[in-house]
């Protein structure tokens, strides 16, 4: 028995929540393995819309466990807001949601940290979500995190209490205008924490291994995207983990050996949110088209997202990253209408052409070479087989499938869980 992967191979937001709950009657556990509240993977079913931040995707199924790896970063505040909104949904999240001991806890100065950090680089920011990430996943690697383990000790408070000394220290010295009542969060906070305890922390590494022994299939669900990735993204303007297939193996314990299929998910065209390099990033009345007909807002933030044609030197380089096996194609419908649709394959890179991504992809070294196709007109949201999609689809999908040397086997056509067409 192996674990399948699920991840996003642009900028993210790519629509892996919505790929994870089609998937998840295939498996009986879905884990996250990195990345905190700043995802946001919205799902659509029977009319309700839902927005995850921490919680797997597959919490919606009453058969699956979902699992929370050593890998992520969990804000308690932000988590039982993620609770109460499920209420609604009637769950039993006390027995199918458990979380690992080993995953660190986002403090409330991680949060102010984030914001001091942002606020002080100016023009340079990130366009980070402020929601305590990096400083977070900072203190795991300086080894002064707070685990999840940890809040089940009697004296865990002392520790968070020199922490946030500390922490209120480097926030001074950032000697930034930032406005906060840090008793009222702690306040917030402790109870968060509370709350959160109801829940199971176990050891979560070992109960992977020992589901796979018994024969039950797990999905690791990854957040945010492969360029991203704090080491193969395009730094500094990525996030603080590794997005990419080797984190699931560090954040959840599992074994390179023991992947099965990776499915990378991909936007018929790209988008990013935050600062960065994004070489096929339009300014005109497409890229405008596609950011009001695909509904490109940010999930966390609400912020416009940027629209460009599909790179695949970029996808290229993330399919090889992560060893893709097979791809899925998302939002295909929002391209319906346009009347020439262009995908970069290649990039003019200080004189020469170059078919990879290289270290340094600022605009002003990187022009991009350009095929055209003919558009559709056809609504592709109601269709539910592969063999209505119109020719100009799939003389589109033909091509990428050739350029990446990996099968499309999802097409997406639609936000809801039936808009799916397997190839
Ligand atoms: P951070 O991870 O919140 O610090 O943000 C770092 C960068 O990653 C920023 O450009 C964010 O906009 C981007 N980012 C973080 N999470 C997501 C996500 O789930 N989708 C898209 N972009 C994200």
């Amino acid at each position: 028995m192996a674990v399948d992967l699920l991840l996003g191979l642009q900028w993210g937001d790519e629509g892996k929540g919505k790929i994870v709950d089609v998937l998840t009657s295939n498996y009986n556990i879905i884990a996250r393995f990195q990345g905190g509240p700043n995802a946001g993977h919205t799902l659509e079913f029977d009319g309700i819309k839902h927005v995850l931040r921490t919680i797997p995707s597959g919490i919606f199924h009453k058969e699956s466990i979902n699992v929370i790896g050593n890998g992520v970063v969990i804000d308690p505040v932000v988590f039982v807001q993620e609770l109460d909104g499920l209420d609604q949904f009637n769950l039993d999240y006390k027995s199918n949601l458990i979380i690992s001991r080993k995953a660190h806890v986002i403090l409330p100065t991680h949060r102010l940290l984030d914001a001091a950090s942002e606020t002080s680089k100016g023009k340079a920011k990130i366009g980070s979500t402020l929601k305590g990430i990096g400083p977070t996943y900072m203190d795991k690697t300086g080894r002064n995190g707070i685990r999840i383990g940890d809040l089940e000790l009697n004296n865990w408070k002392d520790k968070y209490r020199a922490l946030a000394n500390k922490h209120q220290a480097m926030i001074n010295f950032y000697n930034v205008d930032i406005q906060y009542d840090l008793k009222e969060m702690e306040t917030e906070f402790f109870e968060a924490v509370e709350r959160l305890k109801e829940l199971q922390f176990i050891d979560s590494e070992e109960y992977l291994n020992q589901a796979l022994k018994s024969g039950k299939p797990i999905l690791a669900e990854g957040a945010q995207g492969s360029l991203l990735d704090i080491d193969f993204g395009t730094y500094p303007f990525v996030t603080s983990s590794n997005t990419t297939a080797s984190g699931a193996c560090t954040g959840l314990g599992v074994a390179p050996n023991k992947i099965g299929e990776v499915f990378g998910i991909f936007k018929a065209y790209t988008t990013r949110v935050g600062s960065g390099p994004f070489p096929t990033e339009l300014f005109d009345q497409v890229g405008d088209d596609m950011a009001r007909i695909g509904h490109e807002f940010g999930a966390v933030t609400g912020r416009p997202r940027r629209c460009g044609w599909l790179d695949l030197v970029a996808l290229r380089y993330a399919c090889q990253v992560n060893g893709v096996t097979q791809l899925n194609m998302m939002k295909g419908d929002v391209l319906s209408g346009f009347k020439t649709l262009k995908v970069c394959t290649a990039y003019k890179y200080k004189g020469e052409v170059i078919k990879h991504l290289p270290y340094n992809i600022e605009e002003e070294n990187i022009t991009p070479i350009y095929t055209e196709f003919e558009g559709w007109t056809e609504d592709l949201t109601k269709m539910t087989e592969a063999s209505q999609l119109p020719k100009q689809l799939n003389d589109y999908i033909d091509f990428l499938e050739k350029e990446l040397e990996i099968p499309i086997t999802i097409v997406s056509v639609g936000p809801d869980r039936t808009q799916t067409i397997n190839r």
